[in-house]
C-alpha cells in the first residue's frame, strides 16, 4: 500500500533550500543482510552521540523554539531534513537486519545561552556527523548492491551536512559582523569549520 504520509513529508523535504538537490536519495530498504554492510555500523547515528540524527533533530527543533526571532527558521528548516535523515537510516538498519538501539539519552544535547552560541554548537555536531558518515566509507569495500546503495546514501547523508554547515557558517558571519568577532567567536571554536562547507 502507498504510504502517502511519507511520500508528502518526501516531497516537502526535497524542496526545502536545506537539503541538497544535486545529490540524490537511494532506496535504503534495497539494502539485504550480510552483503558486505554491518547495521551496527549506523548505530551511533540514531544513539545518544553528539552526531546522532535523534540528538540534531532535538538539538534544532528546541533551539527554534529558544531563538525564533533570530535563528529559528534555520534551525527548524534543518530539523525537517534531519528527520527525513533519521528515516532512511532507520529503514537502512532495518533493511539490514539490524535492531533499533534503545533507550535514547538526551545528556549531549547542548543549546547554547546566545543565538550565536546556539549555531556554534549546531556547527560543532554538523562537523562530527560529516567526520562519523566519512568514517562508515572507509569501512565499506567490494561491489555488492548493498555496498554501492550505501556509499550513495552515505554521499547523500555528508551532502546535506555540508550544506547544513554552510548556512550555519554564512548566518554566523551575518551575525558576528565584523571578521575580527566571527574570528574570535567561530574560528577559534571551530578551526576546520571552512574545510567542511561546500
Ligand atoms: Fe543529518
Ligand atoms: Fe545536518
Amino acid at each position: 500500500m502507498i504510504n502517502y504520509s511519507d511520500r508528502m513529508a518526501d516531497a516537502l523535504v526535497d524542496v526545502l533550500r536545506y537539503s541538497n538537490a544535486n545529490v540524490e536519495w537511494p532506496e535504503p530498504s534495497d539494502l539485504k543482510p550480510n552483503d558486505g554492510v554491518s547495521p551496527e555500523w549506523f548505530y551511533p547515528t540514531i544513539e545518544s552521540e553528539l552526531y546522532s540524527e535523534i540528538s540534531s533533530i532535538l538539538q534544532y527543533t528546541q533551539q527554534a523554539g529558544l531563538y525564533d526571532d533570530t535563528i529559528g527558521e534555520l534551525t527548524l528548516g534543518i530539523a525537517l531534513v534531519e528527520m527525513k535523515h533519521y528515516a532512511s537510516v532507520r529503514d537502512a538498519i532495518i533493511a539490514l537486519g539490524g535492531t533499533l538501539p534503545q533507550p535514547y539519552s538526551n545528556k549531549n544535547i547542548i543549546l547554547g545561552n546566545t543565538p550565536v552560541e546556539a549555531l556554534a554548537l549546531a556547527a560543532e555536531g554538523e562537523i562530527a556527523t560529516i567526520k562519523f558518515y566519512k568514517s562508515i566509507e572507509l569501512k565499506l569495500s567490494g561491489n555488492t548492491d548493498s555496498v554501492n546503495i550505501t556509499r550513495q546514501l552515505l554521499n547523500k547523508l555528508i551532502a546535506d551536512e555540508r550544506l547544513h554547515l554552510t548556512l550555519i557558517n554564512q548566518k554566523l558571519k551575518s551575525m558576528t559582523d565584523d571578521k575580527e568577532k566571527y574570528e574570535t567567536v567561530v574560528k577559534n571554536l571551530l578551526p576546520e569549520i571552512e574545510a567542511f562547507t561546500l
